[in-house]
């Protein structure tokens, strides 16, 4: 009988890990028990952030982090939040954190065989405007024997064996993909407090005339950046030229360039000739997640992101990602 119109066969992210789990034979469910300590650090720094400006959450902490940034409030609330879920999953080893100066070793974690690097709250900046905001986590799995050893996170982006975003926007969307895998996407319902797959198999759009980048930077662009972005601006063939479209917070311009396609930006430049966002915790598990979902992910030098090998933990790197098409575009103007 088709009475009643509600969903009452809902795929909660417990209910799509446990179902991935199933297909794979060797699995022993260390992943999925992971995965559970993750998805609670994101219902709670989502919490805290919604409450923020009513509990005094918002500013600065006072401290500066190992990459120069201003620490705010919740920065170090996120932080402890995340570094609290791992260590207790029992199934971290180890875990970089853009908030930490150095790599933390969970080592009483006997048999924990996961490498994990996060950024804890992306976009920090935003915060105190109500702007969306996001976590970015990446899991490697360590090798055979190892304990866990700095040698097991330094490694690049095409060996993530998962990555993903929760971003805190509207409603806290989280977006995450296995290696080799789909991408799909899941909604926090606040009222069951659970993650639901709102986005199954999410696919970029092949082109949209959208691009996202700080162009207050130009100055120190490199001519080719110049040009690619000036071109933007033209009309196109159909007239038009592209819309801007600049959030500041990483995980939420990547997360509508996910949906709508077009391109998102933040290269090396002659000021930062490194780039701003960092390799563990910012560029490659992005990269991994546009990969899968049909899109594409390049460095500066238009090198394939997730070939890039970090030397340091805080590494940085230009970067540009998004639909197939427009990083053809981009590549372009690089020949
Ligand atoms: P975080 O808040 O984790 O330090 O990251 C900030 C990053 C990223 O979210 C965003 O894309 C970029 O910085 C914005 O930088 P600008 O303010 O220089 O545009
Ligand atoms: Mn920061
Ligand atoms: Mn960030
Ligand atoms: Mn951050």
């Amino acid at each position: 009988a088709e009475s009643a119109s509600v969903n009452t066969d809902i795929v909660t992210l417990t209910r799509f890990l446990t179902e991935e789990q199933a297909k794979h034979k060797e699995a022993t469910g260390d992943f999925t028990l992971l995965c559970h300590a993750l998805q609670f650090s994101f219902k709670a720094i989502s919490y805290y952030i919604r409450r923020a400006t009513l509990v005094n959450l918002t500013g600065l902490a006072g401290q500066s982090n190992a990459t120069g940034d201003d620490q705010k409030k919740l920065d170090v609330i996120g932080n402890d939040l995340f570094i609290a879920a791992m260590k207790s999953s029992g199934k971290c080893a180890l875990l970089v954190s853009e908030e930490e100066e150095e790599i933390i070793y969970f080592k009483d974690q006997k048999g924990a065989r996961y490498a994990v690097a996060c950024d804890p709250i992306d976009g920090s900046s935003n915060l105190d405007a109500g702007v969306s905001v996001g976590t970015i986590f990446g899991i490697h799995k360590l090798p055979e024997g190892s304990t866990g050893t700095k040698a097991d996170i330094l490694k690049p982006g095409s060996e993530l064996l998962a990555a993903g975003f929760t971003m805190y926007g509207a409603s806290a969307q989280l977006v995450i993909t296995m290696k080799g895998g789909t991408v799909d996407g899941f909604t926090l319902d606040n009222s069951f407090g659970e993650f639901i797959l709102t986005h199954p198999n999410m696919r970029m759009p092949k082109t949209r005339a959208i691009y996202s980048v700080n162009e207050g930077n130009s100055l120190f662009w490199e001519d080719s950046t110049k040009k690619y972005f000036e071109s933007l601006k033209q009309a196109q063939s159909n007239g038009k030229p592209y819309s801007a479209r600049y959030i500041g917070s990483m995980v939420a311009d990547a997360y509508r360039t996910l949906l709508y396609g077009g391109i998102f930006a933040y290269p090396a430049d002659k000021q930062n000739p490194k780039g701003k966002l960092r390799i563990l915790y910012e560029c490659a598990p992005m990269a991994m997640v546009f990969e899968n979902a049909g899109g594409q992910a390049v460095n500066s030098k238009m090198a394939r992101m997730l070939d890039v090998v970090p030397e340091d933990i805080h590494d940085k790197s230009g970067i540009f990602m998004g639909s197939y098409d427009e990083m053809e575009k981009l590549k372009s103007f690089h020949k």
